[in-house]
């Protein structure tokens, strides 16, 4: 394995928790290198479930270090209690390594991320997860962020604690409210939950290049999706970091020569929580009746997702922006017994669009602009589903070979589409639900 990239190629929630564990098996370190606890991922072991926020999700893997990157934002509080809860399940978190760059959400990161959605009027609002994300990376760009390092020097800290809520202050003002918080509270809060994360820091880039050098297997989780990403994403329906490949590399601080797989994550079809366009979105039963049957509804908000047709010009425009090198499909028994299904393989644009921007009428790419986007029809091709299939028949399944033919040719469609090959196959959320094709991921 070396050092391998794992991604999403949609909106996120592709599946990517359960990919993760799979690859894990041959990881001796599985890092973030991006986002906080707007992620959550979905992990089942036999019959116990985890939902992970902040802790990568190869925690419940023994003898796999944890790595919280360089590019990750931290809600200390949030992380504490990740961390009880998974001391309760008995699960070992002395694996846990927490990068000494990160930033940490403060609480009026969270109070300023409602204010701000709350202030744009209807059409324009991101539809957030609420949990401080954008306000954090604002104050990190702004260079006004505080790190874990500052932990470790109390003078330090407690003036930019004082420095970050006065500035909060007066950005609620803004928007019309008086926050209250005070300052000497929130440093004694931040000092008390920092001194139970001390122990688990490092400098992570030092760790994870040492490993390297000797050797070792490292695994980069990737978090949301290459759509959800700031600048290759549906912006400003986006997250406030960088989603994609080329990320994780200044996020873990491992050189971008060092790695060498690139696994994108790919939903049989497509889901989206929050605002923003959907060009394959389904508004009618079908659509719900996928969001009932692959239980789509947010690991972190519960918030109901969105569905859709599968959408190859998105995925094969993360193939090309991400370097993918193999894909993993996920969820495939969802679409079982579903009949025809759609799959989108081009946008047509309108003629005077397409000579403005200097586009083919038909765009295989995803466009730059959402203007553009909201004049793109999808193009769809027409395939014959597999039938339905019960738990039974997915048990049965060991390899390639039993598969239904029209899965296959769902497949064959994909690769041919995007230009990059299933390697790992997830029919159900069980590790044992998991076929590696051609015997080439583990
Ligand atoms: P934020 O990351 O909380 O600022 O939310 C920005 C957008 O990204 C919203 O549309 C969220 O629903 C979406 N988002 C953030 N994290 C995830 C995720 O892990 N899965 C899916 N959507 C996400």
């Amino acid at each position: 394995m070396a050092c391998t990239i794992l991604m999403g190629t949609q909106w996120g929630d592709e599946g990517k928790g359960k990919v993760t564990d799979i690859l894990a098996r041959e990881a001796d370190a599985v890092v973030r290198y991006q986002g906080g606890n707007n992620a959550g991922h979905t992990i089942v072991v036999g019959d116990r479930t985890f939902k992970l926020h902040l802790v990568p999700s190869g925690v419940v893997r023994e003898n796999t270090l944890s790595v919280i990157g360089d590019g990750t934002v931290i809600d200390p509080w949030v992380l504490r209690t990740e961390i009880r809860h998974l001391n309760d399940l008995g699960i070992s978190t002395g694996g846990i390594v927490i990068s000494d760059r990160a930033h940490l959400i403060m609480p009026y990161h969270r109070m300023l991320d409602g204010l701000q959605e709350a202030g744009k009027k209807e059409g324009r609002k991101v539809g957030t997860t609420g949990r401080g994300i954008g306000p954090c990376y604002q104050d990190k760009a702004a260079r006004v962020g505080i790190r874990m390092g500052d932990l470790r020097y109390p003078e330090l800290l407690r003036e930019k604690v004082c420095n970050g809520v006065q500035n909060a202050k007066k950005l609620a003002k803004a928007f019309g409210v008086d926050l209250e918080i005070d300052e000497e509270q929130t440093f004694r809060d931040l000092t008390e939950v920092g001194n139970t994360l001390i122990p688990h820091m490092r400098d992570a880039p030092l760790l994870l290049n040492d490993m390297i050098e000797k050797g070792k297997n490292i695994l980069l989780e990737g978090a949301q999706g290459t759509f959800l990403d700031i600048d290759r994403g549906t912006y400003p329906f986006v997250t406030s970091s960088s989603c994609t490949a080329g990320y994780a590399s200044a996020g873990s601080g491992i050189g971008p020569l060092d790695i060498d797989r690139i696994v994108g994550v790919v939903k049989a079809y497509t889901t989206r929580v929050g605002e923003g366009p959907f060009p394959t979105e389904l508004k009618d039963d079908l659509g719900k009746h996928i969001q009932d049957r692959g239980h789509e509804f947010g690991t972190t908000t519960n918030r109901p997702r969105r569905c859709g047709w599968l959408d190859l010009v998105m995925v094969r425009s993360s193939v090309q922006w991400n370097s993918i090198t193999d894909l993993a499909l996920t969820k495939v028994d969802v679409l079982s017994g579903s009949g025809t299904l759609m799959v989108c393989t081009g946008y047509r644009i309108p003629r005077k669009e397409a000579e403005e921007h200097g586009l083919a009428t038909v765009m295989r790419y995803f466009p730059s602009h959402l203007e553009l986007l909201a004049k793109a029809e999808p193009v769809y091709v027409k395939v014959k589903g597999w039938g339905d299939m019960t738990d039974e028949d997915w048990r049965m399944v060991k390899g390639k070979d039993d598969l239904p033919g029209e899965l296959l040719e769902y497949m064959g469609l994909i690769e041919r589409e995007v230009n990059a090959d299933v390697k790992l196959l997830s029919f159900g959320k069980g590790r044992e639900q998991t076929i590696s094709i051609d015997g080439d991921l583990p």
